[in-house]
């Protein structure tokens, strides 16, 4: 989708939206997968609300785009413009045991800034790659711990107001992979409350993690974390493992030989190919276990 009307683009820039022409989503998602299209960055908050009425009223489908580390798009031109929050530094500021972050702040940074005031409980999520504001939509949540369990108030722009709200943390439902966020909201802001913990404590359970996750993972390969939830009581990636579906190809998109929930793109796969291995998979676990996967990864389609 481009914005090709003038008068549209100065009054984005009006509102303090930076325009990008032809942007490639492949650049921008750690599955290296994803079409072209324009990019709105919000250099405000306060702007959004009339950025949104703005492209409601030209008719200009969009979606938002956080850390990109979860989501599976769809190829070539896309029928949507992307929204994404500029990264800021720090981003982040400490009050006591409560952080306040910037959504667009970078996860693991977050944990290793809290760990240096001495906050800990969220050690668990350090090698989680993505952004605060993308983790806190999903409920991001690794070794034990949830980003949800710490969450004392979100700033976001509510997409039923069409407004920038502020949500306490009691007020947000939580669950495993999925919160009570409205699809489109946009998180801003979150005001997290930590348990006091020493720095060398937090840093040696971090370890740790860090190590689990560097044995069971393939950190170095293109892929979106795990691209099914686990049911209940299971686990997805013992399933895939049992049927010998490591290594499983259709085209560039593979099972990881390294872990079975895990697909990467081993150098040029298309979302076709990703989610024609998604069904292949899928059908094989229902035709051996009866058990219906249901996708992790966050797919954009026409
Ligand atoms: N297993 C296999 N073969 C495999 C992979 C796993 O047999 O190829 C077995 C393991 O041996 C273990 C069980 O399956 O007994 C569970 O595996 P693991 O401990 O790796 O955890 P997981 O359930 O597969 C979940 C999250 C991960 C998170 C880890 C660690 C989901 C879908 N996945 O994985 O999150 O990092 O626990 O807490 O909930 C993600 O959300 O993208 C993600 C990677």
């Amino acid at each position: 989708m481009r914005i090709s009307d003038k008068a549209v683009a100065a009054r984005l820039k009006e509102l303090e939206v930076e325009l990008r022409p032809g942007v490639s989503l492949k650049e921008k998602t750690s599955l290296g997968i994803g079409g072209i299209t324009d990019e709105l960055l919000l250099h405000r908050f306060d702007t959004i609300p009339q950025v949104m009425r703005l492209l409601a009223d030209e008719k200009i489908p969009y979606r938002f785009l956080g850390g990109g580390t979860n989501v599976l798009i769809v190829d070539g031109e896309l029928p949507w413009v992307v929204l994404h929050l500029p990264v800021t530094r720090p981003g982040m500021r400490i009050e006591g045991n409560a952080a306040y972050v910037d959504a667009s702040a970078d996860l693991g940074g977050m944990v290793t800034f809290c760990a240096k005031h001495n906050l800990g409980g969220m050690e668990g999520l350090i090698g989680v790659p993505g952004s605060v504001g993308g983790a806190l939509r999903m409920n991001a949540g690794a070794y034990g711990t949830q980003i949800g369990l710490h969450v004392r108030e979100v700033e976001l722009y509510r997409a039923s107001s069409g407004e920038v709200e502020t949500v306490r943390g009691n007020d947000i439902r939580f669950d495993y992979r999925h919160t009570s966020f409205a699809p489109n909201d946009v998180m801003l802001r979150v005001e997290l409350e930590l348990p006091s913990k020493p720095y060398q404590e937090i840093v040696a359970d971090i370890r740790v993690c860090n190590e689990k996750r560097r044995s069971s993972q393939p950190l170095n390969q293109k892929s979106a974390g795990c691209i099914f939830k686990n049911p209940p009581g299971g686990s997805a990636g013992r399933m895939i493992d049992e049927l010998k579906l490591k290594g499983h190809h259709v085209g560039d998109a593979m099972v990881s030989e390294r872990h079975a929930n895990f697909f990467v793109n081993v150098d040029n796969a298309t979302c076709a190919d990703m989610l024609q291995l998604m069904d292949d998979v899928r059908e094989r676990v229902r035709a051996a276990y009866g058990v219906e996967l249901e996708n992790e990864v966050i797919v954009w389609k026409n």
